[in-house]
């Protein structure tokens, strides 16, 4: 019987059919995508190279040295390299809040046996750090993950995750003190404009950021010169 003969029902299956496997097919091509986007992530947002941003602070104007506060208490943190990726801007002092010359160190990374050079402190004092502020362990930021003063009670001198308890230590290229953690935090390498007074950051070192497979990978990037300055009471 030729096909436009056909009672009207089994054409109606046949096209129900048609229809049936199209969506199959897609749902599996939706679940086949995921998957391959779980394993291998999106390449879109992927910056080739890191970028060297000004730090600014909320009124547009260049952080200068007098604007960081030796050990300050309160959490000052800067987005780097990606947006929503807060980063620790420090200026350590010892326990009378003189500025401290932090001196680059060899820092281990418990998870891998590896090893990398943090940066020294930058600044009229070499005094000024910043590391990532997010906890290598499960990804706590701030204020769960802070910067307790020398003057302190509790982790005097370090960067403590109220999450699990895992401990830093800024004054030696923010390298693990206690775990649960087996990574410290990667650094970032500040560079010093000593004409202007000012502060960029230039890039990051250490173990990969915590959540995704590259330091430059997904999320979005910062499109603008400059990354602003915040700051969190605690
Ligand atoms: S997330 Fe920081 S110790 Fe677990």
């Amino acid at each position: 019987m030729p096909e436009d003969e056909k009672p009207i029902d089994e054409q109606r299956r046949k096209f129900l059919k048609v229809v049936g496997v199209m969506i199959i097919g897609a749902g599996l091509a939706g679940t086949l995508r995921s998957v391959v986007q779980y394993v291998i992530p999106p390449t879109s947002n992927v910056e080739s190279s890191f970028p060297t941003l000004l730090l600014l602070l909320p009124n547009g104007n260049p952080v200068h040295t007098s604007d960081l506060t030796v050990n300050n208490p309160s959490v000052v943190t800067f987005d780097y390299p990606l947006q929503n990726e807060p980063n620790f801007l420090l200026r350590l002092g010892d326990s009378t809040n003189n500025d401290v010359k932090i001196e680059s160190t060899t820092v281990d990374i418990p998870a891998t046996g590896g090893k990398y050079q943090s940066p020294a402190g930058v600044g009229p004092y070499g005094s000024v750090v910043s590391s990532s502020a997010i906890c290598q362990h499960l990804g706590c930021i701030p204020p769960e993950l802070r910067f307790h003063p020398p003057s302190a009670t509790d982790f005097p001198g370090k960067i403590h995750c109220d999450c699990h308890g895992s401990t830093y230590d800024p004054y030696k290229g923010f390298s693990v003190v206690t775990g649960p953690t087996k990574a410290p935090l990667p650094g970032i390498v500040l560079s010093y404009d000593q004409t202007n007074d000012t502060y960029s950051a230039t890039m990051l070192v250490g173990p990969t950021i915590y959540g995704r497979s590259s330091d430059l990978s997904g999320g979005n990037p910062i499109s603008s010169a400059g990354t602003t300055v915040t700051t969190l009471g605690v």
